[in-house]
């Protein structure tokens, strides 16, 4: 049960203070964009700063030459496909590709969307979900630190999703990335600082990995398999790092074109047509025999607002949407055996039975290591969280914090 702290917290917050914040499920059950975005500290990540390199800042080098990873790296170095670094790091350039060799010999997916690698031994990527009339779904680029609204939601609608996420923004906030194993979603790196990935040397493009595995793997518990080249800017040397690393390599072939509203003569309208193209493909029979995944973002109010707003088209159109790793048939997304997630029809059945179909843990408090979350429900990270009871604790904790406002205020 919440302490009294928790309860006045809770209070608090719904005055729209900021209060001392520690838990994901009190986190979670912020309303208020502002307050969720007010900054906290994190006494786990406050602890571990110092074996990160500075968030949001793209990394030069491994942090020191006795980190794990400095040493895993240097056993896979030698054995790095040789080719160069693409264009010059942070400086976007929309002629990056020109002067590119035409028969593309790295598989770059970002002149060509090439997706099956030319270097033998590299794997290809995931660029649609195996299933039939099936859609993967995924977010890039959160944990955002408002995204409750837009979680609460697929939470009310029992719809698990693979969020993609940067391990600065992993760092920044915490307790919403453990929302995401807290709710059953499945978490894939999408790289430490956001950048162009093929513009890094060997060293920093495994950094760029290995530092956001950790962040995750420190603040939920749990180490990603897989992940995602923001831009999609990624080649048969960025590939095979991953690889090594054991992160599948996840890419679309539709894009929502959401983050780029305001740019590049990209409006609403674009987007909104863009889905209901992809909506209008099922219907047309386009994903009869393969699935499909689009591109679409964790990133501000718009494109998590769009994303509830065509959620139930989607969900008319589509057999089944599932998180990536569930169109696969993953049920071991993370490198820890002691979380699962289901098979495509164990997810499909209870759905259809109106359980949750969210992954389950083995044990007990598998997310969120020394974290001290889940005060509040007491569920298993994975296990019982984003069921219908644990909006109803979610619920009945904020009218517990109004009660109690009175008393609060008197503190
Ligand atoms: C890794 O390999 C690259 C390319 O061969 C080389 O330039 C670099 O010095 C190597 N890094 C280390 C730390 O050995
Ligand atoms: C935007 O549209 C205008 C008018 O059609 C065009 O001149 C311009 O090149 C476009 N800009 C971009 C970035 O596509
Ligand atoms: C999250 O989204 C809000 C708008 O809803 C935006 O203002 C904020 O910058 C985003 N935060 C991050 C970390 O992306
Ligand atoms: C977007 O902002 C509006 C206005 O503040 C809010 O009502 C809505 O819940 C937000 N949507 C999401 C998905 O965060
Ligand atoms: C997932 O498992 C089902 C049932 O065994 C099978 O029919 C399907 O082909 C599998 N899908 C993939 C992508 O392996
Ligand atoms: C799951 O395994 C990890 C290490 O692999 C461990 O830290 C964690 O405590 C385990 N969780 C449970 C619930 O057993
Ligand atoms: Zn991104």
């Amino acid at each position: 049960m919440r302490s009294h702290t928790s309860i006045a917290a809770t209070a608090l917050m719904l005055l729209g203070v900021r209060a001392a914040v520690s838990t994901e499920s009190d986190e979670a059950a912020l309303t208020d964009p502002t307050a969720q975005c007010t900054a906290y500290s994190y006494a786990p990540v406050a602890a571990a700063l110092a074996q990160f390199p500075p968030i949001w800042t793209p990394v030069s080098a491994m942090v020191s030459t006795s980190d794990p990873g400095y040493v895993k790296f240097l056993s896979i170095n030698a054995s790095i496909p040789n080719i160069a670094p693409k264009g010059v790091l942070g400086v976007p350039d929309e002629k990056i590709t020109d002067g590119y060799n035409p028969a593309d010999p790295d598989c770059w997916w970002t002149v060509t969307q090439c997706v099956t690698p030319k270097v033998s031994g590299v794997k290809g990527d995931i660029a649609a979900a195996p299933e039939p009339r099936t859609l993967g779904y995924g977010f890039d680029d959160g944990p955002n630190c408002s995204h409750n609204a837009f979680y609460d939601y697929l939470v009310e609608k029992n719809q698990k999703a693979t969020m993609f996420y940067i391990g600065s923004n992993v760092l920044d906030w915490p307790l919403q990335a453990q929302r995401a194993v807290a709710d059953g979603h499945e978490i894939c790196v999408h790289s430490w600082s956001h950048r162009s990935m093929t513009a890094f040397t060997n060293e920093q493009a495994f950094g760029e990995l290995w530092y956001t595995m950790q962040a995750i793997k420190l603040v939920t518990g749990v180490t990603p398999t897989c992940w995602r080249p923001p831009l999609g800017d990624v080649d048969d040397r960025i590939r095979y790092i991953a690889q090594q690393m054991g992160l599948e390599n996840v890419l679309w072939k539709y894009n929502s074109n959401d983050w780029e509203v305001g740019s590049n003569n990209v409006t609403t309208t674009t987007v909104q047509g863009n889905y209901d193209a992809l909506i209008a493909a099922v219907g047309a029979g386009t994903f009869d025999t393969t699935g499909a995944i689009m591109l679409t973002h964790e990133l501000n109010n718009y494109t998590m607002q769009t994303a509830v707003d065509n959620y139930p088209k989607l969900a008319a159109a589509f057999d089944h949407i599932v998180p990536v790793g569930v169109s696969l048939n993953k049920t071991q997304p993370y490198v820890e055996t002691n979380y699962t997630q289901p098979s495509f029809a164990a997810y499909n059945a209870a759905r259809v039975s109106g359980a949750s179909p969210s992954g389950s843990s083995s044990g007990s408090a598998a997310a969120a290591s020394g974290s001290g979350s889940k005060s509040t429900s007491g569920s298993t990270a994975g296990s019982n969280q984003g069921t219908s009871a644990g909006v109803a604790l979610r619920v009945s904790s904020l009218t517990l914090g109004l009660v109690v406002l009175g008393a609060a205020l008197a503190l």
